[in-house]
């Protein structure tokens, strides 16, 4: 039996345990709010000032986290006991140093964000070496060896960049007519120009669900254990969530197959922390997508429906502290996008959205909108997910979004 206790110092003293975040969105924002109150110091870095995370973390740093170079010298700089991953555009490598060099804890693991930066790394992971069931795929990095991959999976497909999320430079091609257009059309949209595809055959699933998956020691043996929060059912437009509810009710069958493919794929990742298992359902059967090693959006609806969110979950997990991943509501998410490009939006109508006593509102506090960027969220509790899905979107639809 390995029991070690756990200890955290001062903020801002000699003794303060001191957090990385590298990314610094909305998610992260939940997480260093979730490390704050703990006693823990926050460093939160991203490629533009003011980012949401920075604005609640002890200090900010603002860099281009892909360039190897300028990540190491923030390391050194920092000298944090634990990097925290938020995003995939990172210098991976020097995380999977930086591990091996016992400098930091890398969360939860470099081999984990080294390999899920990469839809290639994942995929070869989840099917070919752990046997999980997934959609036939393909990859490819010539026209000519595309337009052979998409004929061989067959038609509709989903065409992705390798080093992309948010479903940037995805499409759906319906037939040989498409393939070029998503061809160029991938090539804008990845992390690197030119890089590698992966072709998809379509899976024809009745739901789609993230399974979040905590792994995180236990308070008597230090043993890493893994818990499920009841899965999250969500709705993407455009590769990109727009709504989330959770408990998505399925078999019991499908659950366990679920939980299976979950723990099996986070336990080949390894470390501690939170995973968000993106997983298709039709009926019993479910197939592997992708899995996030760190907070998932479509989680942003377990800040209403369980004690301790995906963020506080993911808080606790990496400082070795025990989790509960129990729900207290049925509850559900939606998006707020900014729906103009400007910045010094202002956001108007937010009384009305918090009308009904079950609702609440995050605002994010991102210094500049897009038309579909996420600038905040609505969650709302009822008796079912149908209800809560209402109340939701409602009180997403009183936020409007004003320019100065
Ligand atoms: N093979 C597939 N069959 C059916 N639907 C798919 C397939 N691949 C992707 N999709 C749909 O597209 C969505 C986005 O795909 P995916 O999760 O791979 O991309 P992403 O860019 O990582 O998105 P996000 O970052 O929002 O998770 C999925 O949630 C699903 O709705
Ligand atoms: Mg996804």
């Amino acid at each position: 039996m390995i029991y070690m206790s756990v200890t955290i110092g001062t903020p801002l003293q000699s003794s303060a345990y001191k957090v990385l975040l590298l990314g610094s969105g909305e998610l992260g924002k939940e997480v260093v709010i979730s490390l704050q109150r703990l006693g823990v110091e926050v460093h939160a870095a991203d490629r533009y000032d003011h980012a949401p995370a920075m604005q609640v973390a002890h200090f900010s740093h603002t860099l281009n986290m892909a360039d190897p170079e300028a990540l190491k010298a923030l390391i050194s700089q920092v000298k944090p006991h634990l990097i925290v991953p938020e995003i995939e555009a990172i210098a991976t490598q020097v995380l999977v140093e930086i591990e091996e060099q016992n400098i930091a804890t890398v969360i939860p693991s470099a081999k984990a964000v080294n390999l899920t930066m990469n839809r290639e790394g994942i995929r070869r992971l989840a099917a070919e070496e752990l046997g999980l069931p997934t959609s036939a795929y393909r990859f490819a990095n010539t026209l000519e060896a595309f337009r052979a991959a998409c004929d061989d999976i067959g038609y509709p497909n989903f065409v992705k960049p390798v080093m992309s999320s948010s479903g940037k430079g995805q499409s759906r091609v319906k037939s040989f007519d498409e393939v070029d257009a998503a061809w160029e059309y991938a090539q804008t949209g990845g992390r690197v120009n030119q890089g590698t595809l992966i072709v998809e055959s379509q899976i024809d699933f009745d739901f789609e669900i993230t399974l979040l998956t905590v792994r995180a020691k236990n308070a008597e043996t230090g043993e890493i254990e893994t818990s499920f929060c009841d899965p999250i059912g969500h709705r993407q437009d455009s590769g990109d969530y727009v709504e989330s509810w959770q408990p998505q009710l399925m078999t019991a069958l499908a659950l366990e197959e679920a939980k299976r493919i979950a723990n099996k794929v986070t336990i080949a990742l390894g470390g501690c922390g939170i995973f968000g298992v993106e997983l298709f359902v039709k009926g019993d059967k479910v197939w592997f997508s992708e899995v996030s090693p760190r907070p998932h959006d479509t989680g942003l609806v377990t800040l209403a429906s369980q004690f301790q969110s995906e963020f506080e979950l993911h808080a606790r997990a990496i400082l070795g502290l025990p989790v509960n991943t129990a729900r207290h509501s049925t509850a559900a998410s939606a998006v707020i996008y900014a729906g103009v490009d400007d910045t010094n939006l202002s956001f108007t109508g937010l009384n009305l959205a918090l009308a009904n006593p079950d609702t609440d509102l995050r605002l994010f506090g991102k210094p500049e909108g897009f038309k579909r960027r996420r600038m905040g969220v609505a969650t709302a509790r009822a008796e079912t997910t149908d209800h809560a899905r209402e109340l939701a979107q409602h009180a997403a639809q009183q936020v409007s979004v004003q320019q100065n």
